[in-house]
């Protein structure tokens, strides 16, 4: 018994298939999906699942889902087994179904743990299978998941839970095959403690009800990664036609006011890339702790609270997340190596929408804010860097060692230099026709560069000398030909800087009255790490940075703070690290706390009171950053 299991388990894992007898019919076509994804069990060129119905039910008291999941399955004449991805998960029991809904119950088969990838659930299936259910619940820990207690809510009267499925968190609450290569349609039902609402990656209910049982359904086929679900005392309002936003009942009017270029945006989106096809596009607005800017969960972005500036300063986040419905969610990367597929569009694609919507030197000053990250980046990770290629190698790691500046803005500043090179209108038709063409469809790195050459470089034999697809794609570092333009708001924000510390220019006197936060933070940014507590404070005095309100500035402001040990800021960055949540803000914090021993005391103490408070993405990063576990 003990050997046949292994050796099951480990045909499954090896995909070694006994060979088909003579006379069996031709195996059935096999299904267009990746092979290669080294961070998935499934092997969905046996066996896929095409639809997935979750019923759920929210056990706040417990933090767990207990969940029963029924997929539809495709498979080859001759699958013997349909594997899924789990991780953290109890799995209480499996049955498959035949077509007429005749139900066999088959012992729970999980294989060996992967550290990252988790256990494969092997499910033998035979020629009339149909369907297979898993009933399991989640465990303590569970990484996609976030239960918060009330007090860490704005309201602080209800709990509140959210689920982050990208990169691999999707198995770690349903047992799925969790590969971006595999894309499947679902239904749900959701049970929440009464005074809730339960709202997910689906069409959505825009009121509470009074039993607390939500039913949803996403009637396009999506990857695992954007299954996701968030529980709250949340309310609905719209925006426009399409759009709208949900969020606690205190924030949700300023929401409503932050988010109000929405549909504008979308509009900028479809002239530029074509119809938007998820059909509705709401936000949900999250707790502080959501360890993220933004995601882009289909129809309904999640997002962080941290972007509500009140002038509307930063919803290019909102712009990025909004991209996504194309770039991503429409056509979606192969593999977590092909990731820059992903957010190099989306950043490029974000750009092109906040350049119509606020005119090409705003869009200038987010490049630059782009070029200064990939610089900072590729300084960090050196030169010469595997990491810094577009195309990852990330098999034997976590595929969120890749969500790195490298995919955004190297991604993005090559897409630039296509554009450059072809003429936007060349470019802009190419990228229309790459969306449409293959939406809902995987892309890989090697397609996409065919499919670039043939359908664009093939017409502009010129632009295809200057753009060296090789070193871009497949080399270290940033490539020379990098198409870079200094922001001409940004240079006068580093004139103001030399005009106080060299020229004996008060704050006051500075031009800062037109500033965006976007100026603000690359003043702070460009003040010198040897900038004395002295100076810190006269500009302190005159601006109150370490009071601003502005989560980005706040960030910029801070960093400056903790490298230049000005102390007056340090009971902010406490607040700000224990109410934030948002591992973009954390990790440099903290990385910056870590240089001498007075610091990193400081930073454990702050970790200590405010871990808790964050999501297991955000500890796993920070628990590194400061050796959690291993010197306390
Ligand atoms: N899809 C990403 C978030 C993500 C990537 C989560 C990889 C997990 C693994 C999302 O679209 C994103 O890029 N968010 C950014 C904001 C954006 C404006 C650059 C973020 O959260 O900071
Ligand atoms: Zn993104």
């Amino acid at each position: 018994m003990r050997f046949s299991l292994i050796a099951l388990i480990m045909l499954g894992l090896l995909g070694c298939k006994p060979s088909p007898k003579q006379d069996q019919a031709p195996p059935v076509p096999p299904v267009s999906v990746s092979k290669e994804d080294p961070h998935s069990y499934a092997q969905a060129f046996v066996a896929t699942v095409t639809h997935a119905d979750l019923d759920l039910k929210v056990d706040f008291d417990n933090q767990k889902i207990i969940g029963k999941v029924t997929l539809d399955v495709t498979k080859q004449a001759d699958a013997q087994e349909i594997i899924l991805d789990t991780k953290q998960l109890t799995i209480k029991a499996v049955q498959r179904l035949d077509a007429k809904g005749v139900s066999t119950a088959v012992p729970v088969q999980l294989g060996p743990e992967d550290e990252h990838k988790g256990a494969a659930l092997i499910i033998p299936i035979d020629e009339y299978t149909g369907q297979v259910v898993v009933e399991y619940e989640t465990q303590p820990g569970a990484e996609a998941l976030q239960f918060l207690s009330p007090d860490l809510t704005a309201d602080k009267k209800h709990p509140f839970l959210l689920t982050q499925s990208q990169s691999i968190f999707a198995r770690t609450w349903v047992p799925i095959q969790d590969s971006p290569g595999i894309r499947f349609t679902y239904s749900a039902k959701v049970s929440v403690p009464p005074g809730l609402m339960a709202v997910m990656s689906a069409e959505n209910p825009t009121e509470k009800n009074e039993t607390g049982v939500y039913t949803f359904k996403m009637d396009q086929p999506i990857p695992a990664y954007l299954l996701a679900l968030a529980v709250g005392d949340v309310e609905f309002k719209a925006l426009g036609e399409r759009s709208g936003v949900y969020a606690e009942p205190s924030v949700l009017e300023k929401a409503a006011y932050e988010f109000g270029e929405v549909e504008e945006m979308m509009d900028i989106a479809e002239d530029l890339y074509g119809p938007y096809q998820w059909d509705r596009y709401d936000i949900i607005v999250l707790p502080p702790s959501f360890p993220f800017g933004g995601m882009e969960n289909p129809r309904l972005t999640f997002a962080t609270p941290t972007i509500l500036a009140g002038d509307r300063s930063l919803v290019s986040l909102v712009a990025h997340e909004l991209a996504h419905s194309w770039s991503g969610n429409l056509v979606t990367n192969a593999t977590w190596n092909d990731f820059w597929l992903n957010e190099g569009f989306t950043v490029y694609f974000e750009n092109r929408i906040m350049e119509a919507l606020n005119g090409p030197e705003y869009a200038g000053m987010l490049a630059q804010i782009s070029m200064e990250d990939l610089r900072n980046e590729v300084a960090d990770m050196g030169e010469d860097s595997r990491d810094t290629w577009l195309f990852q190698d990330l098999a034997t790691r976590h595929p969120d060692d890749g969500m790195t500046s490298i995919a955004y803005e190297k991604g993005f500043y090559f897409l630039k230099l296509i554009e450059k090179n072809v003429g936007r209108e060349a470019f802009d038709a190419f990228v229309s026709q790459y969306f449409s063409t293959y939406a809902f469809q995987t892309m890989n790195t090697a397609s996409f560069v065919e499919i670039l050459e043939k359908e664009l470089l093939a017409a502009h034999p010129e632009a295809k000398d200057e753009i060296d697809i090789q070193a871009w794609i497949y080399g270290p570092g940033i490539p020379e030909t990098i198409p870079f333009t200094p922001s001409s708001r940004f240079e006068a924000a580093e004139k103001a800087v030399d005009d106080f510390l060299k020229h004996g220019v008060r704050p006051q006197d500075l031009p800062t009255q037109d500033w965006s936060s976007h100026e603000w933070q690359h003043f702070i940014r460009s003040l010198p790490e040897e900038i004395t507590e002295d100076r810190m404070a006269e500009l302190d005095a005159v601006f109150n940075l370490t009071e601003s309100t502005n989560a980005e500035v706040q960030f910029m402001w801070y960093l400056k703070a903790v490298k230049a040990e000005y102390e007056p800021s340090y009971p902010a960055i406490r607040a700000f690290l224990t109410e934030v949540g948002r591992r973009k803000f954390l990790a440099p914090l903290y990385r910056a706390m870590t240089e001498n021993e007075i610091k990193l005391r400081m930073a454990k103490d702050i970790y200590q009171q405010a871990r808790a408070n964050y999501h297991p993405v955000s500890q796993g990063t920070i628990d590194e950053i400061l050796n959690w576990g291993e010197t306390m």
